[in-house]
């Protein structure tokens, strides 16, 4: 399928600073249509808003889903790169799957990313800033009947964001999650679909009005065993090993999660991927057992965890700082990101210049 490009007549000039998170978007778009079982007319169209039918189904049952991916700018030869749009372009295919939506081709999708990213590279902000690539998929048909829909838009914006970074490295105070779930065996939790985000914001508004950045969930059979974080997977740190949720059905399975465990074992450390029961952590953070604790996702990369709330006591991890393996990991990923590094030319897909 050949891309058209339709381009913008008035496209804004890049900012230089203060880019914010999920905000400024750059001057185009791709979209691309579902109907009658295939996928129609893709195309790079100027940024805009779209025209919906109130009964659209997407409004109604949330037939939705989307993707989080960053472009970054090399920092030697200030040229563009993606990092490892293969995996979540595999994720955005399982959760199609488990949404009852039409897959994209890979190819296209691809594509579609490299043309736009190319037309807009100029707003390819300077390492550590990033271009934050949202991929999406609404359900478009017209009815209340509550069924998949045959018709559908999917569509790619991009924006400059800022780095997680800015203001210094400040431990994540994480408060558990002890009363609500956010996903259970069989559910949508490996799914990236906006149903999970909506019901997670009351719990993750409360644990902010208490003073605190983030939940992490426990599980949603016995409430004792961590899966992940609002946005991001949870990784706990022992002389030994580092251990995380297993990849199942009730955590997204995050690009950044499998690119640590890929580093951990290149650093030769031991990667754990079994569930960690919440009362065993917080007596291991007491004994000193446990030594670091990091958040790891696309949009803060490695965050280190300082504090963590649990039956109504605030538990210090450490020394409440960044540890050692944190920072490893952080500078390693953020090499690999800003073209610094030698390790994984794999993870890095250069967008290239089609003129
Ligand atoms: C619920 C959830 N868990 C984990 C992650 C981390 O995934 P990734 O590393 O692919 O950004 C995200 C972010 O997309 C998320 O929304």
């Amino acid at each position: 399928m050949n891309i058209t490009i339709t381009k913008n007549p008035n496209p804004a000039t890049p900012p230089t600073e203060n880019f914010g998170f999920g905000s400024t978007f750059t001057p185009h778009m791709f979209r691309m249509d579902y109907s009658d079982g295939q996928w129609k007319d893709p195309r790079i169209v100027p940024y805009g808003p779209f025209s919906l039918d109130p009964a659209s189904k997407v409004l109604h049952y949330g037939q939705e889903i989307f993707e989080g991916m960053k472009a970054y700018r090399n920092k030697q030869d200030g040229s563009v790169h993606m990092f490892r749009p293969d995996r979540n372009i595999a994720r955005f295919q399982r959760s199609c799957e488990r949404m009852c939506m039409p897959v994209v081709d890979p190819d296209i999708f691809m594509r579609g990313l490299n043309m736009l990213i190319d037309l807009d590279r100029a707003w390819a902000p300077e390492s550590p800033n990033a271009l934050y690539i949202r991929p999406t998929m609404i359900a478009t048909q017209v009815g209340l009947g509550v069924k998949a829909s045959t018709d559908y838009i999917f569509f790619i914006i991009i924006g400059p964001v800022g780095s997680y970074f800015a203001h210094g490295i400040n431990p994540l105070r994480l408060k558990v999650e002890e009363k609500y779930v956010r996903s259970a065996h069989g559910g949508t939790g490996s799914a990236k679909t906006g149903g999970n985000y909506s019901a997670s914001l009351l719990p993750i508004k409360q644990a902010q009005d208490a003073g605190y950045d983030n939940i992490i969930w426990l599980d949603a059979k016995t409430n004792s065993f961590v899966e992940e974080m609002g946005a991001m997977n949870i990784m706990f740190v022992y002389e030994d090993k580092v251990i995380t949720a297993p990849a199942g059905d009730t955590i997204l399975h995050g690009v950044t999660r499998e690119s640590i465990g890929t580093l951990l074992g290149d650093f030769g450390l031991n990667w754990v991927e079994e569930h960690p029961p919440i009362a065993q952590v917080m007596e291991d953070a007491h004994s000193g057992k446990l030594k670091e604790v990091f958040a790891c996702g696309t949009a803060a990369v490695v965050t280190p965890v300082g504090t963590i709330h649990f039956q109504g006591a605030d538990h210090t991890i450490g020394d409440g700082n960044e540890g050692p393996l944190t920072n490893k990991l952080r500078v390693a990923l953020t090499g690999i990101h800003s073209g610094g590094s030698e390790r994984h030319p794999e993870w890095v897909f250069k967008v290239p210049e089609q003129g």
